[in-house]
């Protein structure tokens, strides 16, 4: 949500800033703008719509001369995108310009109480109050105002500011939104995410709330919130430049998509060994484990969807109550838990607000926590009392794909885990289980090796008005993520459904042509399906089967077509169902002209509630 760079070095900043800022877009992308120090003083470009148009505004930065700046690519919160509302927002008297990421919530009563003293506002944001309260509390020491002005701030923030008066720094600050600094040789950065600095450096140190840096041309210098001296040891991030590029794939999902297999791989066979799940480095005991009398999954969006899987994964091996929650309703619900209950948290980025207070949440209750994380270091892998990553790499596209698959990948490797260290499975039924789990990387491969029969059905039902996905069990489950998948880059109107739910309202949207997809894999229940597609064929529904080899002839006596997706353990087959219908809405919105990595209204990490 928000992208932020900042640059001071010997180049020229602008272009250095468009770049990082291009790493960046798939976080918001209605407007951007960079703010520079030219030598005579601070200079901001910005302006509504994608970063290209600021591009060309700059003609790729060229125009704009400086080596100290910060740039922005935004998802509006406070105020529509606009021109005025685009950050850099700058201070009345024009001392500050600051750049953005999270939400002031007290912002309108700082408002107030700076319009009373004199200052004029300029723009509907919520960061301007940032850039006047700087110049309002400014005396000569930039360091001091920033100290003053996080005292009054409430919200979330990750901030970026230059300041007229000091031409050779960059300031920034950060709370409960994600900032790094990336150290070079001669140049420094700031961004919101590595990705955005990897062309650059490896080096970086992650910024802790209320954590303070000012980075000059040949050092940065880090203060605690009272502006205490603070060291901190930089870390080598391992991603390298190319896993943030597309490498010849004409977007990011599609490429994530392929990566699939390979990401499976990474995550699942390190922690597989002599016929054990090994969980390194987690503090989970077995006596915690016995000990438990409830597991809550928390999440949002895909990561939820993973949530909805492994309910049935967990309850089938472990026989333990799972509860599954929307981490947006989970934080205000006023759940019950104590030292006996484990909350799990699945977050591809880390960061994500409502996820991130649910966590905190749990462990104000005395809860475990224990967190499924792509992103390394981030504040919900820093703040659980265990993580477990997903070893996926940097995932670009809006619409996640390979954090999916990876983390249902963690969530079984957990299930099994504790399974063992309970001995709630026969040690066959481990070990095939396992053997199972160790294959999926190869199915995966072999599954998404049919893409064009998938590309060829995209090219007839691109043009659905709506599209219903349907399913029983885990086939529910991954349902849930297909119908997200579709909505969110084609905006085709696409609901999941549970198939025997369909009768008691949904199946009167049903008529002559409607596509429904049935996702039938699970075997206990295909009979069951197959009723439910009789009733939808019935009322003129033409239905897309989804199932795998051994049952494809029976559900080709009731469908209208079918996809065949290696057979696996029952609690693994979304692993396997989703991946032909990542690909369909991924063709169905390439055919519909859409902007697949960069889908409307949407952002990759949602750090606001
Ligand atoms: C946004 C993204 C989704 C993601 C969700 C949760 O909505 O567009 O792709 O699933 O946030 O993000 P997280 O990083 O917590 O998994």
């Amino acid at each position: 949500m928000c992208g932020i760079v900042g640059y001071i070095g010997e180049e020229q900043a602008a272009p250095v800033l468009l770049e990082g800022l291009k790493r960046l877009e798939y976080r918001g992308y209605d407007s951007a703008g960079v703010a520079v120090y030219t030598g005579s003083g601070v200079q901001v470009v910005k302006s509504k719509g994608r970063l290209s148009v600021l591009e060309g505004i700059l003609h790729e930065g060229e125009d704009l001369p400086g080596r100290v700046g910060i740039g922005h690519t935004r998802w509006a919160t406070h105020g529509a995108p606009s021109d005025v509302n685009s950050h850099p927002q700058v201070s009345d008297g024009g001392l500050f310009a600051v750049v953005h990421n999270g939400i002031i919530e007290n912002y309108l009563e700082l408002k107030n109480h700076l319009k009373r003293r004199g200052v004029a506002f300029a723009s509907d944001t919520d960061t301007e109050v940032v850039a006047q309260l700087l110049e309002y509390y400014y005396q000569g020491d930039v360091l001091d105002a920033i100290r003053q002005a996080i005292q009054r701030v409430e919200g979330s923030y990750a901030l970026g500011v230059i300041c007229a008066h000091c031409p050779e720094k960059v300031f920034a600050v950060r709370k409960d939104s994600p900032l790094i600094v990336g150290l070079g040789q001669g140049e420094n950065f700031i961004a919101s995410d590595v990705t955005a600095v990897l062309s650059h450096t490896r080096t970086i140190c992650r910024l802790n709330d209320q954590e303070i840096a000012v980075l000059e041309q040949d050092g940065v210098r880090f203060y605690d919130r009272d502006l205490e001296p603070i060291e901190k040891t930089p870390e080598q991030v391992e991603w390298d430049v190319a896993a943030a590029e597309k490498s010849g794939y004409e977007h990011f999902m599609l490429k994530e998509i392929f990566e699939q297999p390979e990401a499976l791989r990474k995550t699942i066979s390190p922690r597989i060994r002599d016929g054990r799940v090994s969980l390194d480095g987690i503090s989970l005991t077995r006596e915690q484990i016995e000990g438990l009398s409830r597991v809550y999954i928390v999440a949002c969006g895909t990561s939820y969807h993973v949530g909805a899987v492994a309910k049935y994964a967990f309850e089938k091996l472990l026989r333990l109550p799972i509860e599954t929650d929307v981490a947006s309703e989970f934080r205000y619900r006023d759940p019950v838990m104590d030292e006996r209950s484990l909350v799990i948290i699945i977050s591809q980025s880390g960061e994500t607000a409502d996820t991130l207070a649910a966590l905190r949440e749990a462990k104000r209750q005395g809860a475990r926590t224990l967190a499924i994380v792509n992103v390394v270091g981030s504040t919900i892998a820093n703040e659980a009392d265990d993580v477990l990553y997903t070893w996926a790499g940097p995932e670009i596209a809006v619409a996640s794909t390979k954090a999916y698959s990876t983390q249902l990948a963690v969530v079984y490797l957990i299930a099994l885990y504790m399974a063992q260290e309970l001995e709630a499975l026969p040690p066959q039924e481990l070990k095939a289980s396992l053997k199972a789990l160790e294959a999926l990387p190869d199915q995966a491969e072999q599954c998404l090796s049919h893409k064009e029969t998938i590309q060829y059905f995209a090219s007839q039902y691109f043009n659905a008005k709506d599209i219903y996905f349907i399913g029983r069990n885990v086939d529910y489950a991954a349902s849930l993520e297909a119908s997200l998948k579709l909505k969110e880059i084609s905006y085709i109107h696409s609901e999941a459904y549970t198939a025997g739910e369909l009768k008691h309202g949904p199946i009167s949207l049903i008529e002559e042509g409607t596509l429904v997809v049935a996702i039938c894999t699970c075997r206990r229940l295909f009979d069951k399906m197959m009723s439910n597609i009789r009733e939808v064929k019935a009322r003129g529904a033409v239905v897309l089967g989804i199932t795998t080899e051994d049952l494809r002839e029976r559900l080709a006596q009731e469908t209208d077509c079918q996809f065949c997706v290696p057979a696996t353990l029952d609690f693994m087959l979304p692993s396997m169902s989703i991946l032909p219908l990542q690909l369909f809405a991924y063709y169905a919105a390439g055919m519909k002209g859409c902007d697949i990595d960069k889908p409307r209204n949407l952002a990759k990490s949602v750090t606001v509630e």
